[in-house]
């Protein structure tokens, strides 16, 4: 594992779409596991500038999103099927029929987290997978207590993830209760792990995932255990750390 400290968001983003756009250089049918929230917005700025400008080409890239909301259709405001499609795939040349997102209308959901988990594997499974992390230490919605070898299933949202996410929606009653989530094993078969933090809400979960031991109570501490993994962050969210960090990866191509 690999932390490097940005000065700025800008240059977290810079960096983190950087290492996505040359794992699809290299591999035109990357397999891609990306994420929703705030944090990856600039990521995925940057790489719709790259699509734009300089022809950064997912006509074969394969995508896999973490996580839904359970109840919310397709089409609602704050499903990710909508963040994602707002503000990345619309922007970029990617084909719908290599797009998944959890779907968390489905009838039999313990049958489509089966089904999710099957074409992971069936695509060759994830190149990369890009991550954020919640004020609790959440990876996608495996909140503490996760079991770290879990698989994608439904999960009960955390009181603390709810409260970070109403500033989304009306009010806290309108928030979802449950959420359909990439397990924790999952993620960590990915071949190449991005988790980026930045801001001062997330320095302790930060602390905890690049110092603390590893625990299911942070579910982000397995990232410890990953052989390719870069934690990419700004300086707000690395003031808790008691060691100094790089600017700049060791190597810039990982995978
Ligand atoms: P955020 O959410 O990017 O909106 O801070 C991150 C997360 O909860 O994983």
């Amino acid at each position: 594992m690999e932390v490097v400290v940005k000065e700025s968001y800008e240059e977290m983003s810079k960096l983190s779409a950087e290492l996505i756009a040359e794992v699809i250089r290299r591999k035109p049918r990357a397999v891609l596991g990306l994420a929703t929230g705030s944090t990856p917005l600039g990521t995925y700025k940057e790489l719709i500038r790259l699509h734009k400008q300089e022809g950064l080409d997912f006509s074969r890239v394969i995508t896999f999103n973490l996580d839904e909301y359970v109840g919310l259709v397709h089409g609602h405001p704050q499903s990710y099927h909508y963040f994602m499609s707002e503000n990345l795939f619309k922007h970029i040349n990617v084909n719908p029929k290599n797009v998944h997102v959890p779907d968390g209308t489905a009838k039999d959901i313990p049958g489509f987290c089966r089904w999710y988990e099957e074409q992971i594997v069936k695509t060759g499974g994830l190149d990369l997978q890009l991550l954020g992390i919640g004020s609790n230490g959440h990876i996608a919605f495996n909140e503490p207590g996760s079991s770290l070898g879990s698989r994608t299933r439904i999960k009960t949202l955390d009181d603390k993830t709810r409260q970070d996410n109403a500033r989304f929606f009306k009010n806290m009653n309108e928030v979802p209760k449950y959420a359909i989530t990439m397990g924790i094993g999952t993620i960590m078969d990915a071949r190449q792990l991005i988790l980026l933090a930045n801001g001062a809400g997330k320095a302790d979960a930060i602390l905890k995932t690049c110092e603390g031991p590893i625990t299911a109570i942070v579910p982000a501490t397995i990232v410890q255990l990953h052989p390719k993994a870069t934690i990419i962050i700004d300086k707000q969210a690395a003031t808790k750390l008691t060691r100094e960090y790089p600017a700049e990866p060791r190597v810039l191509v990982l995978a």
